[in-house]
């Protein structure tokens, strides 16, 4: 969910729902807006479904009675009940002089509610959120932290159990808002004369770039002059303010239709900011280490845990790291890693990868391997988010913000992160001379002219794309590190166009998914390069043939130049030759594009997929 909270000079209407426009990333099942309209009034409006439906409501009712500068909204990802109006944020407690907003579950809610309820509260919704409305309220009203907002929400965390982001009003505290965090994200933005809260700076960087993060279980108060944060004991807690580096622009879709195509088209950038400033004197270098040099060399097993797209980047992972460094490399679906007891210790290194950072199930895994005293390396694309921040060393991927639900830009920039681990794993380990690892880090220096040279010649994929509306079904294929790209593009058909869509490894045909084919059936083929994997190549070819002659219709990925290949491709999309542990970098952009205009072709939004949200903050 995303979650705003503003005190300032401006009108708090626009800027919360600007805010949540930039915010709906992160959830869109429904929408709300809470306003102080003056002492004793409060205005509140929410509306299933997305923001839009929230912004007619408005229109309807008259933005003029929300006047107010200070105010508060959300974005919800529905967890407790459906999204409908009733379940929307903000929540009141019975006097409705309390409004709240929340992300994240709080997991002893039931126990919260039977409570309220033996006590004659009446909830009004399915949410775990109504019962701090509630809560807040009678703390508010009675009690050592009577009348006293901040030390009402302290005394309320203090009670719940779970991951959350809360944001919380009071009627009679008409200039204040008071906000907490517990593992979901939360930032402070200091303007001039007004402050803000979010779950992301894109929500206030149109105002200021001048954020502070919070830390765990801290609760802060915002007003027109500043911030005050405090832990949940009331006591002065430190903090820290950064400079964020990138502004209004990025997070605007500067005249493409969607974001994700623009995020497609910045994967050269991507690509180069991540590396840049990595390789020097000579030596692969992370951004921060709080590990010991020794502590990599003592490194005996390695784990990528990671959810999604970002999991997809570990299995790339996995062939460069165990070539380069001769260590065992496991690659486990974050929800899965803590829930099996892995064998992990000291010598265990455990690299988490995420481009938001805050993804419970990866969150909750960095945690496991920690009690574990298994040492952890965070991938992340937002800068100070919880698993960077409760990691022993992190490389940050430098995409710049990603708003498409899908992930592009930043699952190359993992890949590509995840590639430099491998060298600086290598390289103290010394299983790679020095001019091997410069070497390897060249090649992917040139990568960002490799994908720039694929976006020059998508416009046939997309071609091919739009013939492909209709299909019911899409299969990919792959082997080596071409098997992680197949899973990555049918994960992307999936979540763009609602199409079926399976990535195998082609070996695996024979043993079972050569069944599925039918006449016509699409099948997107993933070439190893025929120098550089000459016998994977032929094994390939071999593959094709028995797809053909079932009736396939084959949409052919390979090399240019590949000549075997191209009797047996019904279409074939040509990708430059690269290296074949860099192969995934190229060859994964024509399947996003191809995805995004099925998607379109079918008429959906592909910025934000049905049922899905970009930052999964529960488990
Ligand atoms: C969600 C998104 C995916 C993403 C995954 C992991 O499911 O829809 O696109 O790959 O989360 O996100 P993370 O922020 O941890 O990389």
């Amino acid at each position: 969910c995303g979650i705003v909270g503003y005190v300032g000079h401006r009108q708090a209407l626009d800027v919360v729902v600007d805010g949540l426009r930039r915010l709906e990333y992160r959830g869109y099942d429904s929408a709300g807006v809470a306003v102080l309209t003056g002492p004793g009034s409060l205005a509140v409006e929410r509306k299933a479904g997305r923001l839009a439906n929230l912004e007619n409501r408005l229109d309807e009712v008259g933005r003029g009675g929300f006047a107010g500068t200070a105010g508060m909204g959300h974005t919800r990802w529905a967890t407790h009940g459906p999204p409908v109006d009733r379940n929307a944020h903000p929540h009141r407690d019975a006097t409705q002089r309390v409004a709240v907003v929340h992300n994240g579950i709080i997991e002893n809610f039931a126990a919260l509610r039977a409570e309220l309820e033996a006590d004659g509260v009446e909830l009004t919704s399915d949410t775990d959120t109504e019962t701090v409305a509630h809560l807040v309220g009678r703390a508010y009203a009675e009690g050592p932290a009577k009348g006293d907002l901040p030390a009402c929400l302290r005394a309320v965390c203090q009670r719940l159990s779970g991951a959350f982001t809360l944001v919380v009003t009071h009627v009679d505290e008409p200039d204040t808002i008071v906000a907490a965090r517990r593992s979901s994200p939360l930032v402070v933005g200091v303007g001039e004369g007004e402050t803000f809260v979010a779950s992301d700076v894109a929500a206030f960087i149109e105002y200021t770039r001048d954020a502070v993060e919070l830390g765990q279980d801290q609760v802060v108060t915002i007003s027109r002059d500043g911030y005050h944060v405090t832990d949940l004991a009331g006591a002065q807690a430190p903090t820290r303010p950064f400079h964020v580096d990138w502004d209004l622009s990025a997070a605007e879709k500067g005249g493409h239709e969607y974001f994700m195509l623009k995020e497609i088209e910045e994967q050269p950038a991507a690509l180069a900011d991540t590396l840049r400033g990595h390789f020097v004197d000579g030596r692969i270098i992370l951004d921060e280490q709080r590990m010991t040099d020794q502590d990599l060399r003592d490194v005996d097993k390695v784990f990528v845990v990671a959810c999604g797209s970002a999991y997809h980047s570990g299995l790339v992972a996995k062939y460069a790291i165990e070539h380069w460094t001769r260590l065992p490399v496991e690659v486990e679906l974050a929800s899965e890693f803590r829930y099996r007891d892995p064998v992990l210790d000291r010598a265990t290194l455990v690299v988490a990868v995420s481009q938001s950072g805050e993804t419970a199930d990866t969150l909750e895994a960095v945690r496991h391997a920690r009690d574990q005293k298994a040492r952890v390396l965070a991938v992340c694309n937002t800068n100070g988010a919880q698993i960077p921040r409760e990691s022993d060393a992190v490389l940050y991927t430098h995409a710049g913000p990603e708003i498409g639900v899908a992930s592009t830009k930043a699952f190359l920039a993992q890949v590509a992160a995840n590639l430099m681990v491998g060298l600086a794993l290598a390289q103290a380990r010394g299983t790679k001379y020095p001019d091997e690892v410069a070497r390897e880090f060249r090649e992917l220096e040139a990568m960002p002219e490799a994908v720039a040279k694929v976006l020059g010649t998508v416009e046939r994929v997309r071609e091919l794309g739009r013939s492909l509306a209709d299909s019911k079904a899409v299969l990919f294929l792959g082997r080596h590190v071409g098997y992680p790209v197949a899973l990555e593009g049918a994960l992307k058909l999936k979540e763009l166009a609602y199409m079926h869509a399976e990535g195998f490894a082609a070996g695996e045909l024979k043993h079972g998914p050569i069944a599925l084919i039918e006449e016509g059936l699409p099948v997107v083929i993933v070439m190893p390069s025929p120098k550089g994997r000459a016998v994977l190549h032929a094994k390939m070819v071999s593959n094709i043939s028995e797809i053909q002659a079932r009736g396939a219709r084959t949409i052919v990925l390979a090399e240019e130049g590949d000549e075997t290949v191209a009797p047996f491709a019904d279409e074939l999309i040509e990708i430059p030759a690269v290296p074949t542990l860099l192969q995934p970098l190229v060859a994964t952009v024509p399947l996003q594009v191809l995805s995004a205009e099925i998607a379109r072709a079918r008429g959906y939004d592909v910025d934000k997929p049905r049922n899905l949200a970009k930052s999964v903050t529960v488990e």
